[in-house]
């Protein structure tokens, strides 16, 4: 029987939740270790800068012994290539996940065929959980907490509050 050593779970996490956590988590007992990737995304508009979350994430995976917390910019079959990953994880939560990653899977197996896409189902509980949601709610005065570890519900909070008062 092979080992499962190392996967890549990538994503933007601006901010990570709860159904990130929850794939993770599940990659972790199945892997040896995993890398929770983070993209710079230069392209994207992101509410928190890279350090940010980062530091973010690190906070909330802490108590996950055999996970990790990096950065990467250009492409995730690269970045996960050089990280010594054989597997990427993405997280599916409806089917409409799918009719988005899976063109992405499809090309990154052809950019890096040794590099296996693995969809993982996280809990039923977090299937309608997005960042972009969270923010939205969030930003309108929404009670998020039982979506996002309390870390990232304050975080939030403050974030928004620091926005709202450079706008005047
Ligand atoms: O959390 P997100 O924003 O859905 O994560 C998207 C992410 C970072 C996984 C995706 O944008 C990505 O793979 N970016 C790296 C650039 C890349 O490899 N693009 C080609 C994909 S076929």
């Amino acid at each position: 029987m092979k080992a499962c050593p190392v996967a890549f779970c990538p994503g933007s996490f601006d901010p990570i939740t709860h159904g990130h956590l929850d794939i993770i988590a599940r990659a972790a007992a199945v892997f040896g270790h995993v890398i929770v990737g983070v993209a710079e995304s230069a392209e994207k508009t992101h509410l928190f800068s890279l350090d940010e979350r980062l530091e973010i994430c690190r906070e909330v995976c802490a108590d996950l012994p055999n996970v990790s917390v990096e950065s990467f910019s250009g492409l995730l079959v690269q970045a996960a290539k050089q990280a010594g990953a054989r597997a990427i994880i993405k997280g599916l939560r409806q089917s409409f996940d799918l009719s988005h990653e899976g063109p992405m899977a499809y090309m990154n197996h052809s950019l890096e065929p040794d590099i296996e896409t693995m969809f993982m189902l996280g809990s039923s509980d977090y299937t309608y959980v997005s960042s972009s949601l969270i923010k939205w709610v969030c930003s309108m005065g929404g009670d998020i907490s039982s979506h996002v570890p309390a870390v990232v519900a304050q975080r939030l909070r403050e974030k928004l509050a620091e926005g709202a008062r450079a706008q005047g």
